[in-house]
């Protein structure tokens, strides 16, 4: 079965087409951020908007990139939510009336679910159970996961996800939209033992998160430095500081998800979510876990930011699994995982 993905729930439109016996076919993301830069953060109604404009040459661009047609489509697989509604309105309309068009089914797919998924596109999929973080703009999530819809949450941020304090730190500190990669370059230059930020809630037990303080400590770093530096800062400071911040939240997921992995028993970590393409991240829990035994998973980091290769993925496991959604579409801004039906028996043991 051939799935044409589509995701526009927030500022990228991705379009992929996933084949279940040869695997991704194509895929293509069209990024807004020269759109929403000049204004630090994403505009819903642009962001509809450019959906619309994009989405339609997308989808011809990917089938002419795996030589396909529109014929050959079997099944439409879009992003229902959560997200921007507006801009889930968009992919949600288009996808269904493109399926009834063609006369084949469509599926709605849960974005978080996706964003799980993706590691399982990649050659090294690891099998189930597993335990997922899932670091977004919106979302931080620790999740214990033993089948497809088999999803329980066991912590989540209680105020910022870690890609929003990413975003908010890095306009604190006078660097472009999206702050995640502007601030992960600049705390390359960064020297690590100059500030030593706080690493939240790890002092107690839990596997909930709090991100929005680290926030407020690089503001006060930075007006402490300003008013050291008479007014300003050098460009070796910022550094120094976003690079005090990437520390702080690189260890405080690397505690968490081993802690996770203690408690439920599991040996092994997917990564996925926008903050998942962090190279530190990446390079830090994958030693972390290795130290103990475990394995961390993640995708590419094109498939770790928002993309339609994950929603084809997810959309063609529910399909293939009998899920197929009816001419009504209801797009969700807020969507709770664990409410998704679950499509695969529970692997409870690890091989
Ligand atoms: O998954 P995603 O593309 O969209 C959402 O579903 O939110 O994640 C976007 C988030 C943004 O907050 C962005 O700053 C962050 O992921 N991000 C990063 C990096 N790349 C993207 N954060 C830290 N380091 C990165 N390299
Ligand atoms: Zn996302």
């Amino acid at each position: 079965m051939r799935v044409l993905g589509i995701e526009t729930s927030c500022d990228e439109t991705g379009v992929a087409l996933y084949d279940g016996e040869r695997g991704l076919l194509a895929h293509a993301v069209y990024s807004q951020i020269p759109i929403h830069a000049e204004y630090g953060g994403v505009v819903p109604e642009l962001a509809s908007r450019d959906h619309v404009r994009k989405a339609l040459p997308l989808i011809r661009q990917v089938l002419d990139e795996a030589g396909l047609t529109r014929e050959d489509i079997d099944a439409v697989a879009f992003t229902a939510g959560p997200g921007l509604i507006g801009a889930l309105l968009v992919g949600a309309a288009l996808g269904r009336s493109l399926a009834w068009a063609l006369g084949v089914p469509a599926v709605g797919v849960h974005h978080m679910e996706g964003h799980l998924l993706a590691p399982l596109l990649e050659d090294s999929a690891p099998d189930f159970p597993f335990v997922a973080l899932l670091v977004s703009g919106g979302h931080t999530q620790l999740v214990d996961v033993t089948g497809v819809g088999r999803y329980r949450i066991l912590g989540e941020s209680l105020d910022d996800a870690a890609g929003e304090a990413f975003d908010k730190t890095a306009k604190i500190l006078g660097l472009p939209y999206p702050g995640g990669p502007a601030l992960s370059r600049v705390a390359e230059q960064g020297d690590p033992t100059r500030y030593r930020f706080p690493r939240p809630m790890t002092d107690r037990p839990g596997l909930d998160f709090s991100f929005s303080g680290l926030k407020t400590f690089a503001l006060n770093t930075l007006r402490e430095a300003e008013a050291e530096g008479g007014g300003g800062i050098d460009a070796q400071t910022r550094a120094d500081i976003a690079r005090a911040f990437e520390e702080a939240v690189v260890d405080t997921l690397v505690i968490k998800c081993r802690r996770a992995l203690r408690e439920t028993g599991r040996r092994r970590l997917v990564l996925a979510g926008g903050v998942s393409a962090n190279r530190r991240l990446r390079a830090r829990m994958g030693e972390a876990l290795a130290a103990e035994g475990g394995e961390a998973h993640y995708p590419r980091p094109e498939l770790c930011t928002d993309n339609g290769a994950m929603i084809a993925y997810a959309g063609w496991q529910r399909l293939a699994a009998g899920a197929s959604e009816p001419l009504l579409f209801k797009p969700r801004a807020r969507w709770p995982m664990e409410a998704l039906a679950p499509l695969t028996p529970a692997i409870e043991t690890e091989m």
